[in-house]
């Protein structure tokens, strides 16, 4: 674990968002790139079967010890992560339940998850480990989660599985692979129905690398995951509730760096990539309302995931805060009633929108 944290900070890091101009400061003269700690630079991804790990309660409707793990294949075509830290593993969960679910007056029954499939992408740590957490405190029926990092994944499905005793699932994907992805989305879909939620929070951030050095390469990468990757989800998940003719959900995680210019650190591309999720997601939700199926975008401001706890980004930090009118980075758990309500049948007249959820660093 030690080798682990050593090598996270001595090779990346990166906000995944920005603030305004000024004065310089002492990291902007190198580069700092999160994505890079977490998977190989190889854009490749070639993956022949698809490990899952599948945690169900046992005949008591209680969290089991044994877990079932095996493979799905794919038709053709996956990332190499290396390992991270789990989410908070400290936090309770506190799943809601059928009994306590009929008590609620109608408007919170609405608000609710009750008896969905929810599929997150990136939900192997921070915001989507989060709101996946979210979702099975709003009642989620079941938990799918999709991530690139093997480890992560596994561990943070045995970790839900655990703390909540619903059925988890996890599934190696990585949004890149649009093969592997419809492999997965397929075998949710016959084992559990089509999914009634996807909550696309799979990301990466290259940041304080100026436009005119960043590689080509990265770019393609970059792009590939945040904004391929979208759409890749939205397509596979909305096809499996067109053929079910099942209303849904969609929700995609984009930032407030696709509607401002982060600042002081550079952050073209990635700002680039965002701005593309927010217009994917209007346009899909136009596309789509005839399906019952609605699109919304999270755009989170500044957020205290792994991601910014390094040393390097403190006086980046200080900066973004004073320019946020709550003073503060979001914690990691800020996004998760958003989430919930997007996925709920409280927002059902919502579609095309684009939340921006920063505590008020837009207004300036
Ligand atoms: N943290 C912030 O400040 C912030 C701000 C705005 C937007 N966002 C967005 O929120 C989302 C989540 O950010 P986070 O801070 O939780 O990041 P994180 O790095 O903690 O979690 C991202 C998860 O996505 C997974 N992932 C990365 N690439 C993948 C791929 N190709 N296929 C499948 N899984 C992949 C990772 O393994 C990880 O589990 C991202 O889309 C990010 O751009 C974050």
């Amino acid at each position: 674990m030690a080798s682990r944290s050593a090598f996270r900070l001595s090779r990346a890091v990166a906000p995944l968002v920005s603030a305004p101009r000024s004065r310089a400061i002492p990291i902007a003269a190198r580069a700092f790139t999160n994505s890079a700690c977490r998977f190989s630079r190889s854009d490749v991804v070639q993956e022949t079967e698809i490990p899952v790990s599948h945690y169900s309660p046992d005949a008591k409707g209680q969290a089991s010890s044994t877990s079932d793990h095996y493979s799905i294949p794919v038709s053709r075509e996956s990332a190499q992560p290396t390992p991270n830290e789990p989410g908070a593993e400290d936090e309770s969960i506190t799943p809601l339940t059928k009994e306590v679910y009929n008590t609620m007056p109608p408007t919170m029954q609405r608000m609710s998850m009750m008896d969905k499939v929810v599929i997150v992408t990136g939900g192997a740590r921070g915001l989507g480990n989060h709101m996946a957490r979210a979702c099975a405190e709003a009642g989620a029926k079941t938990l799918v989660i999709f991530d690139a990092n093997q480890d992560l994944g596994d561990a943070s499905a045995a970790e839900l599985h655990a703390k909540t005793g619903l059925e988890v699932i996890f599934y190696k994907v990585d949004v890149r692979q649009g093969s592997a992805i419809n492999a997965a989305v397929d075998a949710v879909t016959q084992r559990y129905g089509a999914p009634d939620v996807l909550i696309n929070s799979a990301g990466i951030a290259d940041s304080n690398i100026k436009a005119e050095n960043y590689g080509s390469e990265m770019f393609r990468r970059l792009i590939d995951i945040n904004l391929t990757g979208s759409f890749l989800m939205a397509q596979s998940v909305g096809k499996a509730m067109m053929k079910a003719n099942k209303p849904g959900s969609i929700v995609l995680v984009a930032s407030m760096s696709g509607s401002i210019v982060n600042y002081p650190q550079e952050q073209s591309c990635y700002n680039a990539s965002k701005a593309g999720v927010i217009q994917f997601g209007k346009s899909l939700a136009a596309e789509w309302a005839k399906y019952g199926i609605r699109v919304n975008c999270i755009s989170p401001g500044y957020m205290d995931t792994a991601l910014n706890r390094v040393p390097a980004l403190e006086a980046q930090k200080k900066i973004w805060c004073s320019l946020t009118p709550q003073n503060r980075l979001g914690a990691v758990d800020d996004l998760n009633g958003l989430a919930v309500f997007l996925g709920s049948d409280a927002s059902a007249f919502m579609t095309g929108s684009n939340v921006i959820i920063d505590g008020g660093y837009t207004c300036y």
